[in-house]
């Protein structure tokens, strides 16, 4: 096994884990792809994989802004998902410790933050024993 960073071609199997992240929802191709791709070349973004046997099976995506509250930068992650036949084996747990490990080298962040849907008790279970607490309500309006 081995965590590494995701790269160009790895996209059509990113785009089969986030449709295991968000079940029915409809996913265009075109523009994932370019999204995925700004990940992948963009400072300020990250993908990366937990690659088993040569397939990815989970993947964590995350970025980086400059944050006035925190007088520094904060770094929030976006996505987590772990292939449903690999869950609760310490795979999303490898990827989180994985990603702190690189933020705590960045001298510049100074917190991180993630959001999580108010419907996914066991994620909320999963990142409180990862020693994150609840901090605010989400807001938003679709464009
Ligand atoms: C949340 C998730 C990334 C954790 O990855 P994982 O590899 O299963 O996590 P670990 O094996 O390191 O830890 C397992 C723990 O996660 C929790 N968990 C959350 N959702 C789970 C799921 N669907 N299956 C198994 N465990 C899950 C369990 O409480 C478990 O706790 P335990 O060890 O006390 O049994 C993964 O379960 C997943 O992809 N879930 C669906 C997508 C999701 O909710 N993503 C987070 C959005 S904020």
């Amino acid at each position: 096994m081995m965590i590494r960073e995701v790269r160009s071609e790895d996209v059509a199997r990113v785009m089969e884990l986030l449709q295991q992240l968000w079940p029915g929802k409809p996913i265009d191709d075109r523009r994932m792809r370019e999204v995925v791709e700004k990940y992948v070349a963009d400072q300020g973004y990250e993908i990366y994989g937990y690659e088993e046997k040569g397939t990815l099976v989970g993947i964590i995506t995350a970025s980086y802004r400059w944050a006035l509250f925190y007088e520094g930068q904060v770094a929030i992650i976006e996505d987590l998902v772990v292939n449903e036949s690999h869950r609760g084996k310490g795979i999303g747990s490898r990827l989180v410790q994985s990603f702190e490990d690189r933020v705590c080298s960045n001298k510049l962040v100074r917190a991180i933050e993630l959001s999580s849907d108010s419907g996914r008790q066991e994620a909320h279970a999963f990142w409180e024993r990862h020693g994150y607490s609840k901090l605010a309500f989400q807001f938003r309006k679709r464009l």
